[in-house]
């Protein structure tokens, strides 16, 4: 391409751009929380008010990821570590395009999540802790996970003999114990939406 077109290419592909075509601001919403504490229930329940009301998201969670571009890694904390860079750089992505994203994943450590921020930003990185505790997660056990963990079939699952590390200074905190869903769901969209509306 000729150097004198570049920038005017640049200019034209650039993330404020993106957001203005779309009408809205980019940001990532972070789920962390054990396995079984709702996050990923959140996430398509969030994602389905803001389509509601016209903005355009992706979620990013196990099934889409795991099974996925990351199906080469399991559970030790190095794979998750790799799981949750990858994830961060692909939400970095839907960023710069304008698309929010809303990643439900168990992230467990603080150093994971520290990770995840400094990749997508500071600014842009919005913590949202599920913090069920791990006997409601487990009297769920949607999965029956806890079950096998339990019986020693899984090793390192989170919670039992995987650590699991609450956010120390989360944007939001939801607790599916004795809240409802749609109570936590509208929590959360009366606390983005003034950050992912476009002011112009
Ligand atoms: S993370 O720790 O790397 O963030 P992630 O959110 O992608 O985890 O995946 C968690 C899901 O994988 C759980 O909800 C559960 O269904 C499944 N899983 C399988 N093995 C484990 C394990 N050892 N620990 C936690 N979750 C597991």
């Amino acid at each position: 391409m000729p150097e004198n077109i570049h920038p005017i290419f640049k200019k034209l592909a650039g993330r404020q751009e993106k957001q203005a075509l779309l009408n809205q601001k980019s940001k990532v919403i972070w789920l962390t929380g054990l396995s079984g504490s709702g996050k990923s229930t959140l996430a398509l329940g969030v994602e389905q008010r803001l389509f509601e009301e016209g903005f355009l998201t992706e979620v990013l969670d196990g099934d889409n990821i795991r099974s996925g571009i990351n199906n080469n890694l399991g559970f030790s904390l190095e794979d998750r570590y790799e799981n949750i860079r990858r994830i961060s750089e692909v939400a970095k992505l839907f960023l710069n395009s304008g698309v929010i994203s809303i990643a439900a994943f168990i992230s467990p450590t603080r150093e994971i999540r520290q990770m995840a921020k400094s990749i997508i930003g500071e600014e842009d990185f919005i913590e949202v802790y599920m913090s069920a505790p791990l006997e409601v997660c487990e009297s769920r056990d949607v999965k029956g996970l806890y079950k096998k963990a339990r019986k020693g079939e899984i090793k390192g699952f989170t919670g039992i003999d995987s650590p699991y590390e609450p956010p120390v200074d989360p944007d939001l905190i939801l607790d599916t114990t004795n809240e409802n869903i749609p109570d936590t769901i509208e929590r959360v969209i009366n606390y983005i939406r003034p950050l992912i509306k476009n002011e112009s």
